[in-house]
């Protein structure tokens, strides 16, 4: 039986399962965050990764893959639809990002999320040592933690939620309210992005069960009668500050961020939005923003541009399907209405980009615009920033994300308020050049001293800690 000191269970893995044009089979990293954070950890402790592969109807081997051991968890068709498409993505993603799009309540999608949950579970606990920790993430295996709990009380468990969790307003509207969070604390510690969100936790714990909570510390009553702690807290998440400053310096990065204006036509501004196809990210919102400066003349196409990242996410969710036909209505609009021969007013990119290329669009643009309605922290926001060690360009952050707790030196937004929007963007787009250096250096100074690998070594130090508190003592 395999032993393993360090197991992260996610979702996803860090790779991807692909077949190229020739059905050659093979594996491609995904160039998460989460994977550099814990990499090195995972190297260190023996560490053992538990995810789906990314496909249906498949199962694989463990494998290793630089140096972390790969547990791939199988999927059906119908698994994907209701546990992945279903519960995941149409029930639990919408609820928890405030409703923005009204959130889906089936059974069948219920049944299918404990049955998968118990797998992804029964997976660590085969593969877990005696005493092992294991860091589960986010919002699709919140029963983890106490399946775990029942059949491996030896376990150190960690939960991180890398989404909003909403008040409890919203959140008591799902049926299994009261054994998704009973499965969250089957945890030491349930992480959260940011204060508010462990505040509405620890709030939905106390209305839905009565525990009592001092700070950040919840006791949960056992069968036996004692107190078990319970921290939940908040432990922003970053990204690799460094790896990304270190692509931006690149002469080839530097030489193709020039090429990207000159053949935008060198505007005076480029704006840049990117995110994944989803609609807690504003874009719509965005773009109306951006289409009235240009029906009022405050901006022309020939001085900005902007150009918007839309990675595919979630194809075969309607919402999402809905979403895209609605951008892409408006993307035609706007450029139909304001652009010129060789002056688009948008240029729309449907496609994921290699990691330079992205470093390359942040360095090419003058502002970045992030609009989100809700977002658990925005990572877009802090890569922007990381990679300008020019000291220059402008961030539009919305208010509505965790990173904006962070980065206060902003121009931050409420994208629902359209006129403050259109000010905020002609704000960043005049905003002398000693004033941005200025907030840039100390958005600078934030994130680099915040990177993930202090964000997963502060989760892993509350977390390795709380196991040893006794009950009863704070
Ligand atoms: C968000 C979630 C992640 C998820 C990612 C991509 O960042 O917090 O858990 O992996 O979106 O979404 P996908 O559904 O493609 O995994």
């Amino acid at each position: 039986r395999a032993a393993y000191e360090m197991i992260v269970v996610s979702n996803r893995l860090p790779v991807d399962y692909v077949e190229s044009a020739d059905g050659t089979p093979g594996w491609r990293s995904s160039p998460g965050g989460l994977v550099t954070a814990l990499e090195p950890v995972m190297r260190a402790e023996d560490g053992a990764w538990i995810g789906w592969a990314g496909v249906a109807d498949r199962e694989f081997e463990p494998f290793a893959h630089d140096g972390i051991e790969i547990i791939p968890v199988p999927l059906t068709a119908d698994e994907l639809e209701d546990y992945y498409e279903g519960f995941s993505n149409d029930t639990l993603w919408p609820l928890y990002h405030d409703v923005i799009a009204p959130p889906s309540f089936h059974r069948e999608w219920w049944d299918a999320y404990v049955r998968v949950n118990r797998r992804f579970a029964d997976a660590a606990i085969e593969a877990a040592a005696e005493g092992a920790v294991v860091w589960v993430h986010d919002y699709q295996l919140q029963l983890v933690p106490k399946m775990l709990r029942e059949a491996r009380p030896d376990l150190v468990i960690g939960f991180f939620n890398h989404i909003p969790f909403p008040a409890y307003g919203i959140y008591s509207q799902l049926p299994w309210r009261r054994q998704v969070i009973e499965g969250l604390l089957g945890a030491d510690v349930v992480g959260f992005q940011r204060a508010a969100d462990a505040g509405n936790f620890t709030r939905a714990v106390r209305r839905l069960f009565g525990y009592a909570t001092r700070g950040s510390i919840i006791e949960v009553p056992e069968e036996d009668g004692e107190l078990r702690r319970v921290v939940a807290r908040h432990f922003p998440i970053s990204i690799d500050a460094a790896g990304f400053e270190e692509i931006a310096r690149r002469p080839e990065v530097q030489e193709r961020a020039a090429e990207i204006r000159r053949n935008l036509g060198d505007p005076e501004t480029i704006m840049l939005g990117v995110d994944r196809l989803d609609y807690t990210k504003g874009i719509r919102h965005r773009m109306k923003a951006f289409g009235e400066l240009l029906r009022d003349g405050r901006l022309s196409v020939e001085d900005a541009t902007l150009v918007q990242v839309a990675s595919p996410s979630r194809e075969r969710v309607e919402t999402y399907r809905q979403l895209r036909d609605e951008i892409e209505l408006m993307v035609g609009r706007l450029n139909g209405d304001h652009g010129e021969l060789g002056h688009p007013a948008i240029s729309y990119l449907h496609h994921g980009y290699p990691r330079e290329e992205m470093v390359a669009l942040y360095l090419a643009a003058d502002v970045m615009l992030v609009t989100a309605l809700r977002d658990g922290m925005n990572l877009v926001a802090k890569e922007y920033v990381a990679c300008r060690f020019d000291d220059d360009g402008v961030l539009l952050l919305s208010e509505f994300t965790g990173a904006s707790d962070e980065l206060r030196q902003a121009v931050l937004v409420n994208p629902h308020d359209i006129e403050g929007l259109k000010d905020a963007m002609i704000a960043a787009v005049e905003m002398p050049k000693g004033e941005r250096a200025r907030r840039m250096r100390a958005l600078r100074r934030r994130v680099q001293s915040n990177d993930v690998a202090n964000w997963s070594a502060t989760f892993l130090e509350a977390l390795t800690g709380a196991g040893k508190i006794p009950a009863g003592v704070s």
